[in-house]
């Protein structure tokens, strides 16, 4: 299908948002040089030709993203990753045999053919093989690697919906590839493979314990908030919604909180407006960015996160509830 553009008064171009089940047709536009959402095991992704920097910008353009903040490429198999990195060291090696596909990117020195704006100038590409069958029947139809940011405005949560990428993008992409919400709901594990050790630069499903079976030596990054960041993107507001984000131990019987939500893995003492209990952190991650959206929409003022044990997943999870609560103080 062709795609249709009008001019509102101001000028602003509005795009009709095809929604497709078909990787075929999405492929299409992509081909075409233009934008498709699809969804992944982490959460929806914005995909675009790698090799065409003017269907890249278009990402930039629809997400309102600034341009220092890297894109990810991702592969449908792993000798594909030769058209994006120039060298895969052993350390990333092993972990591509453990973990490709799946919810893991691996920062790799880029090949020269990638055009600059992939990589906000950076001299290194992150690399990922996602598993999900609609993001791999995509991928092969588009017969080129896809950079791929998180499908939503910049700044607000992620994308776990096709829903939530039609909220946030409607009328400014060209097509979304409709699925399933995501099974994993927080973004993948990115994981800088260009120094001596690897290093953790974004918590992710693929936890820090698994990748140090595989790699004993693996090290979370330092957050040194005065070190240039090594992975640009943490240092732009994130996942946040429009409430106000509080993380708690457990909810306090009597605080006030007819105009609040909570989510969290216990029962909440206090008469909140939306509830979600969570019968583990992985179903706490899955539902996180979509309970940050539906408080939105009931126009909670204040959101209280119940603080989880920072192993296994859970390092991810309150490195996102971390951020998404000091959204608003930056
Ligand atoms: O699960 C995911 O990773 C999703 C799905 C769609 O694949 N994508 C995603 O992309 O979360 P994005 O753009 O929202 O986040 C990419 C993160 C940013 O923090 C960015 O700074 C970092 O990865 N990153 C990308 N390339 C990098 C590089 N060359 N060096 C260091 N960090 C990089
Ligand atoms: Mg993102």
């Amino acid at each position: 299908m062709k795609q249709r553009t009008r001019k509102t008064q101001n000028d602003t171009q509005i795009t009709e948002t095809l929604l497709t089940k078909s990787p075929a047709e999405a492929a299409g536009f992509i081909k075409r040089g233009e934008v498709a959402a699809f969804p992944t095991e982490t959460v929806y992704g914005l995909g675009a030709d790698l090799f065409n920097a003017a269907a890249i910008e278009k990402i930039f353009a629809a997400k309102g993203r600034p341009q220092d903040n890297p894109l990810i490429a991702h592969i449908s198999s792993n000798e594909e990753i030769w058209r994006v990195a120039r060298e895969v060291p052993p350390t990333a090696s092993r972990l591509i045999e453990v973990f490709f596909p799946g919810p893991l990117t691996l920062v790799l020195p880029k090949d020269a053919d990638v055009p600059p704006i992939a990589t906000a100038g950076l001299d290194t590409i992150g690399v990922r093989r996602p598993r999900h069958p609609l993001a791999q029947e995509l991928l092969r139809a588009c017969r080129t690697p896809l950079v791929a940011p998180s499908a939503n405005l910049s700044g607000r949560p992620s994308p776990t919906t096709w829903q939530a990428v039609q909220s946030d993008l409607g009328g400014r992409i060209a097509c979304i590839l409709q699925g399933e919400p995501t099974e994993i709901g927080l973004e993948s594990t990115v994981v800088d493979c260009t120094g001596e050790q690897p290093l953790v630069l974004r918590a992710g499903a693929v936890t820090l314990e698994q990748l140090q079976a595989v790699i004993p030596e693996t090290r979370l990054a330092g957050h040194d908030p005065a070190a240039a960041p090594k992975s640009p993107g943490l240092k732009h507001r994130h996942y946040a919604p429009q409430a106000r984000i509080r993380l708690i131990d457990r909810a306090a019987p009597g605080v006030n909180t007819n105009n609040s939500g909570y989510i969290g893995l216990n029962q909440p003492e206090g008469s909140y407006k939306l509830v979600r209990v969570c019968g583990d952190t992985a179903e706490y991650a899955r539902e996180l960015f979509e309970f940050f959206r539906e408080c939105d929409r009931a126009g909670v003022a204040e959101i209280h996160c119940q603080r989880v044990g920072e192993e296994g997943l859970g390092l991810a999870l309150m490195d996102r509830l971390r951020r998404a609560s000091q959204a608003g103080e930056r």
